[in-house]
């Protein structure tokens, strides 16, 4: 991570013209990895050259994969097949990415060598037992911290059983974990969930030609079949362009169009959430590109309201309640979220994070275990901390420019994990943003 860097936003005029968000985070996390196992050679187009992604790129470097960068966005990636990586004579470190750490914890798990993952500080707070639990099910040997935390030392072991997993949580990270180490096992791996989370790693072992049956809320594979390598072409993350949804829903005179945008529905929760909230986003040019749904999104300022979020969009919008909080705490009367308790364990604590930072600025939130009540009005300028948190430190940007003064955030280097030049693209839109000093 790039040292400390804070950001003084807002309040910004109206948000005009066409934008394209950068590569999804998870699709380009699944790419690498996928493309790492083939056989033969992968080309990714539209990869997030971002801090997560790129963590990920540098791990399989270090287990001997080959990958390449002829342009930004591009990767060539040699794959040595299921059972060609080298072990890594040092730590593996993740980074700020809990997507890497728990992916790659399966996925080590079916070795016949011995790894160890780290992460930063963010990334060594956050819970691993969810994945350890149900890979050790499996006959993997996976020591944890104190409290089962990174740093993870996972004992090479080739002959892994399959599961029939029941996870209790909606988590994308453990089932894709379970999945991975179950090609590595022998018989069927199903999991299961209370509610559908998204389901890319399924997606896309179809598409390097594993045989995988997945419907809602339920996924399996067998062991034993070879990945075969393929071009994959990521869409532009609908989590980034979140940011723009609402900012543009806010701001009075806007209009944008946010080009090429991932449409898979276990993701576009926020889209149902702001128009539930009376946001005037329409869905424009639908396609598909490499089996994903992408479209354009057109979003104009309307007035928004506050809502009682419906609980089964929870999921679909896992990553977006920063950005959700920030809309409530503009809208006109009170939005309540329930069934959010997955955000304390976030990149930071993003229930207390948005709490804290927006009643800083004059909102009235009251934190619930599983959420909050947000009662919607007028925002002030003042200091705010993001925590480190990169979707924290966007979504502050983005209430800022409705604030009625300047606002500091602090601590927004880490934006750079998924969103390298936010920024920039926000500012050249007509966001008030800029680094401070
Ligand atoms: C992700 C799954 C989600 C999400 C994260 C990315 C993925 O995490 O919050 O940003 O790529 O699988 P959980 O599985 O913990 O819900």
């Amino acid at each position: 991570m790039a040292g400390r860097q804070d950001w003084l936003a807002g309040p910004g005029g109206a948000l005009r013209g066409e934008i394209r968000v950068p590569g999804d985070k998870s699709v380009s996390h699944r790419a690498i990895m996928l493309a790492a196992l083939a056989d033969g050679c992968s080309r990714i187009e539209g990869f997030l050259e971002g801090e997560d992604t790129l963590a990920t790129v540098a791990i399989f470097r270090r287990m001997g994969v080959d990958i390449g960068a002829p342009s930004p966005g591009e990767r060539i990636v040699r794959g040595v097949g299921l059972h060609g990586l080298r072990a890594p004579q040092e730590p593996l470190d993740c980074g700020n990415s809990g997507t890497a750490m728990r992916l790659l914890a399966g996925l080590l798990a079916g070795q016949s060598f011995d790894s160890t993952l780290v992460g930063d500080a963010s990334l060594s707070r956050r819970p691993m037992r969810r994945v350890i639990e149900p890979l050790a099910r499996m006959g993997a040997r996976i020591e944890a911290g104190e409290g089962g935390f990174p740093p993870l030392t996972i004992r090479g072991k080739n002959d892994l059983q399959s599961i029939d997993f029941n996870n209790e949580i909606a988590s994308a990270q453990v089932k894709s974990a379970v999945l991975l180490a179950g090609l590595y096992g022998r018989g069927e791996t199903r999991v299961r969930e209370p509610r559908p989370s998204r389901d890319y790693t399924e997606r896309m072992l179809a598409a390097f030609g594993w045989p995988v049956r997945f419907r809602t809320g339920e996924a399996a594979l067998e062991g034993g079949h070879r990945l075969r390598a393929t071009e994959v072409r990521v869409p532009a993350d609908f989590s980034s362009a979140a940011f723009f949804l609402v900012a543009a829903s806010l701001v009075p005179g806007s209009e944008l169009l946010l080009r090429g945008v991932g449409m898979n529905p276990r993701r576009t929760g926020l889209l149902a959430a702001l128009r539930a909230m009376g946001a005037d986003i329409r869905v424009e040019a639908e396609g598909r590109q490499g089996g994903e749904p992408v479209a354009d999104l057109r979003v104009r300022h309307a007035p928004l309201h506050g809502i009682e979020l419906d609980e089964a969009l929870v999921p679909d919008m896992i990553d977006e309640f920063p950005a959700l909080f920030a809309a409530a705490a503009l809208a006109r009367g009170r939005t309540v979220v329930r069934g959010a308790a997955e955000l304390r364990v976030k990149e930071s604590d993003r229930i207390a994070a948005m709490a804290s930072a927006l009643r800083a600025l004059g909102a009235r939130v009251e934190e619930r275990p599983d959420g909050a009540v947000i009662e919607g009005g007028r925002l002030h300028g003042g200091d705010v901390d993001s925590l480190g948190d990169h979707r924290v430190a966007m979504s502050l940007a983005v209430a800022a420019q409705l604030a009625d003064g300047e606002v500091r955030i602090r601590d927004c280097a880490n934006v750079a994990t998924s969103f390298p030049d936010f920024a920039g693209l926000a500012a050249a839109a007509g966001f008030g943003l800029r680094p401070a000093g």
